[in-house]
């Protein structure tokens, strides 16, 4: 949710910004702007629209500032237009910033600030603050009029800010949005995520929240909010710049489908043999230390969001079937106002592709003061829910740039899997039933292959129902997820109505919709709810409804019911969504491409939701 990247050193500001902008774009791109201090003036360009037009606003100028700050948004307070774009300044000029996050409290801060004659230039939250540290720099230095005025305000920030009257710095400040300092040869650079910073060093501080750093060409000193000098561990940043790129994919999206058998084998490597082995009890890294609590864990909720949450959903079966513990699945955004009872036996598990969302990390905040276990299941390494949890385990897809989320739904189903395992062992599972998922697990990469070389048949029947302006996913048991991610997938990227339901709920209300325009999608593999999903479709196709079903290979009956059938491999049942999901991702994405839509920048979205 909104891109921030500065940079202060030896090398030109603008073409480097310019470049962490482009990188950053899928946090945000309503509009986008710069500000670089050059000459001792602080320069800003702004542009509605994707970060293109801010680069052909900049056109053939050359600036050769080395100090600047940018921001590609998306907007909260306020649409989108230039006056409301990052970066914000203060009524002189002076103080120019950006902003990630929400700033509460904005309207009563500002309503003070305009009895004392500032002038006001946005709707935005965020300008307030530039205006706020103005006030306070007439009388004090810039550091500390920026520990003041974040004194007073109430929200989320990641801030990058410069100041005229101190033009050899820069001062950043987080509180709940992400900010990363890169520490490079000579130079620092700022972001807000890991793959604007990754180009320049692979060095980097992760700011908590209610810290603040003072950066200069060649050195940084890092303070608390109550200007108390602190010293923070550098880590080693563990993306490359090659996985950055789209590897000759016309989207991100497409890349991130095909990436899966790879990095679903990542998860799985060096995790999933030990469950072949005759070892009393498995332990996966990252929960060593929580071992004896897993024990005696009595209730699993995960809390989690969007195509985070429908994983979770999956693992709900997944562990209520193998491993036998009570498990509830919560929207993060409902679990934190509905006075949740938890205590030292339930563990709280947060899944989060970024690990920034803020629905979730507010949830597992909440878990952890009821005393409850926490653990996590998150992609970005680093990343603040990753570090607020107990214990947990990373996924391993690596970055996922497309804003529709594909591998990383995948990968969170391994490391649930995994779980399911681990705890099933620790209570009533069967060596042999273990060993027997864990060899079914490994095979999950190659079933996924053998998928996607089917992709241009995928894409045939996407253009085949092109036209249809609805859709319904249905599915049961494992699959009734993967439905509702189905429907997900399709509403983000081509903008059409699609709803997901559980094939046993539909005859208690969605079946009205149904006529010959309106499509069904079922996913429907040889397991022991197929016969229900049959009578299900039966009732579609008796109503004239058009039905395109993901079946299992060889299942000649179901070619005699639908219009269309995309074949899926067999596995165990508790396996399937990994291999059903697939086609769903493909349709999606080859319906949005045929629609001419820029799938991996949909509208009105953005990558990591850091506000509530
Ligand atoms: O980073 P997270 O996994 O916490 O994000 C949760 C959702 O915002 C995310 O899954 C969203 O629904 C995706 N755009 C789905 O494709």
């Amino acid at each position: 949710m909104c891109g921030i990247i500065a940079y202060i050193g030896k090398q030109k500001a603008v073409p480097i910004l310019l470049e962490g902008l482009r990188q950053l774009e899928y946090r945000g791109y309503d509009s986008a702007g710069i500000s670089v201090i050059q000459k001792e003036k602080i320069i800003t360009l702004k542009a509605v629209g994707k970060v293109v037009e801010l680069q052909n606003k900049i056109g053939e100028r050359d600036f050769s500032g080395k100090i600047g700050i940018a921001h590609t948004r998306w907007a909260t307070h306020g649409k989108p237009s230039d006056k409301n774009s990052h970066p914000h300044g203060d009524c002189e000029g002076n103080i120019f910033l950006v902003h990630n996050g929400i700033i509460e409290n904005y309207q009563e801060l500002k309503n003070i600030l305009i009895k004392k004659k500032h002038k006001f230039l946005s709707e935005t939250d965020s300008e307030v603050l530039a205006h706020l540290i103005e006030d306070f720099n007439k009388t004090l230095n810039f550091k500390k009029s920026v520990l003041e005025a974040l004194k007073l305000v109430r929200g989320t920030y990641g801030l990058a800010i410069i100041n005229k009257n101190e033009p050899d710095k820069i001062i950043i400040a987080r509180n709940g949005s992400p900010l990363i300092l890169g520490i490079g040869k000579d130079e620092f650079i700022v972001a807000s995520d890991a793959s604007a910073v990754v180009r320049h060093t692979d060095k980097v501080i992760y700011l908590g929240d209610n810290e603040l750093a003072e950066i200069t060409a060649d050195d940084f000193e890092i303070s608390n909010i109550k200007n108390k000098i602190i010293s923070k561990k550098i880590s080693k940043l563990n993306w490359t710049v090659e996985e950055s790129k789209k590897g000759g994919f016309s989207h991100f999206m497409l890349k991130e489908i095909f990436q899966q058998p790879e990095v679903i084998g990542n998860g799985l490597r060096g995790r999933v043999e030990r469950f072949l082995l005759e070892e009393s009890v498995p332990m996966l890294g990252g929960l060593r230390m929580v071992e004896k609590r897993l024990r005696k864990i009595k209730k699993i909720v995960i809390v989690a969001c969007g195509t985070s949450y429908y994983s979770g959903l999956v693992g709900e079966y997944m562990l209520e079937e193998y491993a036998g513990i009570p498990t509830e699945v919560e929207y993060a955004s409902e679990f934190r106002y509905r006075k949740p009872i938890l205590d030292s036996s339930t563990a709280v598990v947060a899944i989060s592709q970024s690990g920034e969302t803020a629905d979730t990390l507010a949830a597992i905040r909440e878990a952890k003061n009821k005393g409850a276990l926490t653990l996590g299941i998150v992609n970005v390494v680093g990343s603040t829910i990753a570090r607020e949890t107990d214990a947990g385990t990373h996924t391993l897809s690596g970055p996922e740039i497309g804003v529709a989320s594909t591998k990383a739904f995948t990968t969170q189903l391994v490391v649930l899997a995994l779980w399911t395992l681990m705890l099933g062992r620790q209570r009533s599972m069967s060596n042999v039933m273990s060993k027997r998922i864990a060899q079914e697990l490994k095979k999950i990469p190659k079933l996924i292959e053998g998928i996607l070389k089917k992709s241009k048949e995928i894409q045939k029947i996407a253009k085949k129902y092109s036209s249809a302006k609805d859709f319904l996913y249905l599915g049961r048991k494992y699959n009734f997820p993967i439905a509702l991610e189905g429907a997900l997938k399709i509403k983000e990227i081509s903008y059409v109505h699609a709803e997901g339901y559980a094939t046993g709920e539909m005859k208690h209300g969605p079946i009205a919709l149904i006529d010959e325009n309106f499509p069904s999608i079922f996913i429907c593999p040889k397991d022991s709810v197929y016969e229900k999903n049959i009578s299900g479709m039966q009732e579609i196709k008796a109503r004239g409804g058009k039905i395109i079903a993901i079946a299992t290979v060889g299942d000649k009956e179901i070619a005699r019911i639908a219009d269309d059938v995309i074949y899926i491999p067999k596995t165990l049942e508790m396996l399937t969504p990994f291999v059903s999901v697939i086609p769903l991702q493909l349709f999606a994405y080859y319906f949005g491409v045929a629609k001419g839509y820029d799938v991996d920048k949909p509208r009105n979205l953005a990558k990591s939701v850091t506000v509530e």
